[in-house]
């Protein structure tokens, strides 16, 4: 089933992110440290008339890694190829990418903590020297020949910081970490997609939608779209705030922004009584992978302090036990019958 709060893109949206991603800094809204230090880089390397310094950006899915590689290419007014670490596969593949780049062109690269170690290797010298190592045969006869490449910008986008190798973090001059955006944030977020959308959302809606939506853009854009169908539905040209609880409602997203799978694992902590649960465990329980659970769903609970990680594992801070309305070592009874 698919989550609607789910962060991940869903095979539709590709459509509809592109018409209502942000071209320039004016419409992107929050990460606001970011924005300010890639705009002097930008104006710096601008100015140098040089390309721009290697860019790392991690941090949860649906915040706004692309987007931001994308005004980066506007603002430098330059081309950008993207590609996703799991398309690259032999090092032809990354030799062929590097060598149809041009002079201060960007190479985005999603999901980098995926490239295999040689193809890590090859990526290190032109990303240092703008140079590539091509090596032709095998053993003692096998010879390197060196190609010199243009000065581009590598733009690496994870959601898994803690899996890219340091060697290949370190050659990069720049390193983000995305933060959730507030309710404020994503409220503006809302009200502009909704002019774009030619649906307006009023200001409490705007802010309802906001609150619903896990800190993150990508859920919001998504819960306006689907709200937008409910008001077009009741014949409505605007999208009030009863319109919008109503949608929210009937698509089972809770005040919080938490679903099912949130507060299956919110439950399942509580039921620990403060013993630690490890990863395997939650997610042979949840039956959901482990890595998903690690990108998709702690970060939310981890940054809002609903969980917290210790070196033995999860467990649920007196803020969730709270939120149950239980005290420390109770069973919940809130969600019993699932
Ligand atoms: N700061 C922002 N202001 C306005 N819209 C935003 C902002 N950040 C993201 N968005 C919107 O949210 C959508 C998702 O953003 P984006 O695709 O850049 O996320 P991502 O971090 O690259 O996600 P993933 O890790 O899944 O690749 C975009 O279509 C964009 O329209
Ligand atoms: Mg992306």
């Amino acid at each position: 089933m698919e989550r609607i709060v789910e962060v991940e893109k869903l095979n539709f949206e590709n459509e509809y992110e592109v018409t209502l991603r942000p071209s320039g800094w004016e419409e992107y809204v929050g990460q606001e440290k970011i924005k300010k230090n890639l705009q002097v880089f930008i104006k710096a390397a601008q100015k140098r008339h040089e390309a721009l310094d290697h860019v790392l950006f991690f941090g949860p899915p649906g915040l706004g890694k692309t987007t931001l590689a994308n005004i980066i290419a506007n603002e430098m007014q330059t081309n950008i190829k993207t590609t996703a670490a799991p398309m690259i596969e032999k090092s032809g593949d990354l030799a062929a990418i590097l060598t149809n780049l041009e002079e201060g062109d960007i190479l985005f690269i999603d999901e980098i903590h995926r490239l295999s170690p040689a193809i890590e290797e090859i990526l290190y010298p032109a990303m240092e020297d703008f140079r590539l190592d091509i090596i032709i045969g095998s053993g003692p006869a096998a010879q390197t020949i060196k190609l010199d490449l243009p000065r581009f910008t590598l733009i690496g986008a994870t959601t898994r910081a803690g899996m890219i190798s340091s060697p290949l973090r370190d050659r990069f001059g720049m390193h983000f970490r995305m933060q959730f955006y507030s309710t404020e944030e994503l409220a503006q977020i809302i009200k502009k997609a909704s002019l774009k959308l030619e649906c307006l959302a009023q200001d409490d809606a705007c802010r309802e939608i906001a609150g619903r939506s896990r800190g993150t853009p990508r859920i919001a854009l998504r819960l306006l779209k689907r709200i937008r169908d409910f008001a077009e539905v009741a014949d409505e040209k605007e999208i009030s705030l009863f319109r919008a609880r109503e949608a929210l409602d009937a698509l089972g997203v809770d005040e919080r922004g938490f679903d099912e799978m949130d507060l299956r694992f919110l439950e399942l902590l509580i039921e620990a009584k403060g013993r630690p649960l490890g990863l395997g465990t939650i997610a042979a329980t949840l039956s959901e992978d482990e890595g998903t659970i690690e990108d998709v769903i702690e970060p939310y609970l981890i940054a809002n302090g609903f969980i917290e990680k210790t070196a033995r594992g999860r467990v649920a801070t007196p803020k969730t036990y709270e939120m149950f309305r239980l005290t420390p070592g109770t069973k919940p009874t809130l969600f019993d019958q699932g």
